[in-house]
């Protein structure tokens, strides 16, 4: 381990190590295993009159792999744009059944934890491989909240962004700015500081989304509190003032905003956690990955969505429109936003723990939103038309996600950074994950369909 002995950060650093040390289960330290087996079958290519023998490999659920390595001997390579059909790598953390409309983080159902568990009991599972005990729980507990405060400094940052950046562009380079706290003193070959990286995460990312509201709409940043639950927390921090001394966060919305942080914790290897493996593949800086991890998320085929499907509610307006909508939907105008995955061919089981929030949250507020009435006319009518029907379109995550968000008083604009604060747990996991076992830069390659090689003729010659 290299500490060096002088800065502030390192005395920071090697405090949070001597914490840790004292922290009774890290087995989130050890090494994970591979553990794919051969399942002693192979898949034979016939490739220029020559038999190629690929082996095939099993997993402990879900399909079976060809390892197609042996290829390239040959001198081809495999050609799959948008990664249909390739696994790049070995996981214990999440199983996803897309025609079975099954999620499972580390063996458990989604709707168990959603329905049972907390945010931070799905972390430590994430992270860790195991629930906790009731004492490991409140340690992590304890161990994360004494870590959600932020460098002072960092505060900052944010004052060279416009008041009017999308909360996701600050989100995102105030979290790869976290890079230049922790870059010197952080060895990604050291377990320990991997470790503290990973609970740093968990632990300072809503304080910065937090931030990056206050800072949207002109209030002081609100410090953490460590007597408040995580999304107690993130509340207080978001919609407390320092004027309002007696702020209290309501608990039904506090609950609600846990189990959405539990429903997006982590989604296998999605286009922001593909992307965050890649960046850590290369060895690094992990708050510089995640900073990348939240770029791929921002878009609206991913986490953009449950900003998209507001906005798509708010422009279909009423109900007597949705028919003109679904027909430009089925001309390929628009898409229809909240719809469609490229996992879940059947219900995606986020979606229906969603909807049931969303139900219960409207009910415990007394509101009565029209755009959830325009979402359920949509959904009915999707559901029913063979357009959607034979694509196997459903409702994602995001569906009714929004409905929720807005209810809790949450602006749309920062809906994806919630998104993001809540799958940074699922990001870190994979990060920990790749650097505990065997890996390789990741490093796709491509079918070149630019020029043959020609000789260049100097500007004056053109
Ligand atoms: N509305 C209308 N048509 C759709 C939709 C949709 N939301 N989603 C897919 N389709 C159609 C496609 O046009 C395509 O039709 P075709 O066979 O006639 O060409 C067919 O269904 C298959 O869709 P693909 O785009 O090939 O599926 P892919 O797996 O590549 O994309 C994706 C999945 C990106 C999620 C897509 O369904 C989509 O854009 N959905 C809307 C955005 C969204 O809700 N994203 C959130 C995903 S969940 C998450 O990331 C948290």
């Amino acid at each position: 381990m290299f500490i060096k002995p002088d800065s502030d950060l390192d005395l920071q650093l090697r405090q949070t190590v001597l914490f840790l040390n004292h922290f009774d289960d890290l087995s989130f330290l050890e090494s994970f295993q591979m553990s794919g087996t051969s399942t002693g079958k192979k898949a034979v290519l016939t490739l220029n009159e020559q038999q190629i023998e690929l082996p095939i490999y099993s997993g402990t659920l879900g399909p079976n792999v060809i390892d197609v390595k042996d290829i390239l001997a040959n001198d081809h390579f495999t050609f799959d744009p948008g990664f249909m059909a390739t696994a790049a790598c070995e996981s214990k953390i999440t199983f996803i059944d897309g025609d079975k409309g099954v999620l499972l983080h580390r063996g458990y159902p989604i709707a168990q934890l959603a329905g049972e568990s907390d945010y931070l009991e799905v972390c430590y599972l994430l992270l860790n491989g195991e629930l906790p005990t009731a004492e490991q729980k409140a340690e992590f507990v304890a161990l994360v909240t004494n870590h959600t405060m932020v460098h002072d400094q960092l505060r900052k940052f944010f004052d060279g962004f416009r008041r009017d950046a999308h909360p996701m562009a600050v989100m995102c380079g105030v979290v790869g700015a976290l890079s230049a706290f922790y870059h010197d003193a952080l060895d990604v070959n050291n377990v320990d500081h991997r470790n503290i990286t990973a609970i740093r995460l968990v632990a300072k990312i809503p304080t910065i989304a937090a931030m990056c509201y206050k800072y949207s709409v002109g209030q002081p940043f609100m410090y953490p509190r460590n007597d408040l639950d995580y999304a107690e927390n993130f509340l207080y921090m978001m919609f407390a003032v320092p004027a309002d001394v007696d702020y209290k966060v309501n608990p039904i919305l506090a609950k609600a905003m846990d189990r959405i942080f539990t429903l997006h914790a982590d989604h296998e290897q999605n286009a922001s956690t593909s992307t965050v493996r890649m960046a850590g593949s290369t060895g690094a800086n992990p708050y510089a990955c995640i900073a990348a991890g939240i770029a791929a998320l921002w878009g609206p085929a991913h986490g953009g969505a449950n900003e998209a499907v507001l906005e798509m509610l708010d422009e279909i307006g009423t109900v007597e429109n949705v028919p003109a909508f679904m027909e430009k939907v089925k001309t390929k105008e628009v898409k229809l936003m909240g719809f469609g995955h490229r996992v879940y061919k059947n219900f995606d089981p986020r979606a229906k723990v969603m909807k049931e929030t969303c139900d219960e949250v409207l009910a415990a507020l007394g509101i009565s939103d029209p755009q959830l009435e325009l979402a359920m006319k949509l959904e009915e009518i999707a559901l029913n038309d063979p357009y959607f029907v034979d694509r196997k379109l459903y409702p994602n995550v995001d569906f009714y996600s929004g409905i929720i968000l807005k209810a809790i008083g949450i602006p749309t604009s920062m809906f994806t950074v919630i998104f993001a604060l809540a799958r940074t747990v699922g990001w870190i996991s994979h990060w920990l994950e790749m650097h505990s076992t065997a890996y390789k830069i990741g490093r796709p390659r491509q079918l070149y369909t630019g020029s043959v090689q020609r000789d260049f003729t100097p500007v004056d010659k053109r």
